[in-house]
């Protein structure tokens, strides 16, 4: 059984000090043992919010880093540093960051490979734009990005990461995938794992799913058998994202 995955991905929102209050709201709301809760944070977050989780349920991920190991590359975070802060997730290839920021598979491959070698868990993001579904290509799009985001990483680590399926047309714009959308997709997502490698690494990758998850429609999105939680933009800075980690209560 997997055990389901919740992350809030903050975005660029939250000062430092809005960050240890919202913390502090949240605290109590977002207790579910069932249930893995994960807060992606600005990097400028990580300390005081590491510092304000300390001693609850709650994990801190960061949204992006830098695949070197140091030097210089003026304004870059590296895994080894979010590590030593008290990181464990790292979400990668957020279709913001692929668009905004040109990050392209090659580049994710190689964060994908750091993070895991630092000992952080990447929460790798995949999705197709509106066009591309509306192509009929949309599978064919996230294989492609899973294949070569994941290329060259060993099933042991494969098992141990978590793939969120953010169809980009439902990104912020409060329109949810169907449940039947979503499952599609994470249940492809599963069988391109199983492809490349076996099916116990198949059985034992996390599929969330993203893309305007709300406190309404987490618990039917999370029933479904390959869809084993989200990863939730904007209601994860309100009171809602306590509903939404304790959709099965
Ligand atoms: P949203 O964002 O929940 O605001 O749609 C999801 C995401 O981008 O991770």
């Amino acid at each position: 059984m997997r055990k389901k995955i919740i992350a809030g991905n903050w975005k660029m929102n939250m000062t430092p000090s809005q960050a240890v209050a919202l913390c502090a709201e949240l605290k109590d709301l977002v207790k579910n043992d069932d249930v893995d809760v994960v807060y992606c944070v600005p990097a400028i977050d990580i300390v005081p919010v590491v510092n304000a989780l300390k001693g609850t349920n709650v994990k801190v991920g960061a949204e992006n880093m830098y695949f070197e190991e140091k030097g210089a590359y003026t304004g870059e975070i590296s895994a080894a540093m979010l590590k030593d802060a008290g990181v464990e997730y790292v979400i990668i290839g957020h279709s913001e960051r692929r668009d905004y920021f040109k990050e392209d598979d090659a580049l994710l491959n190689k964060k994908v490979k750091k993070a895991i070698e630092a000992g952080l868990t990447p929460i790798l993001c995949c999705g197709e734009t509106l066009e591309q579904r509306e192509m009929g290509i949309t599978m064919d799009w996230i294989r492609m990005q899973i294949k070569s985001d994941l290329a060259g990483v060993a099933a042991a680590d494969v098992a141990k990461l978590v793939i969120a399926y953010e169809p980009i047309w439902a990104i912020g714009t409060g329109k949810t995938a169907t449940t039947a959308q979503a499952e599609e997709v994470c249940g492809g997502i599963r069988a391109c794992i199983e492809e490349i490698y076996d099916k116990a690494t198949a059985d034992a990758v996390r599929i969330q799913y993203g893309g305007s998850v709300n406190a309404g429609n987490a618990a039917e999105l999370f029933a479904e058998k390959d869809i084993d939680g989200g990863l939730v933009g904007g209601a994860s800075l309100k009171a809602d994202f306590g509903k939404i980690v304790c959709y099965n209560k």
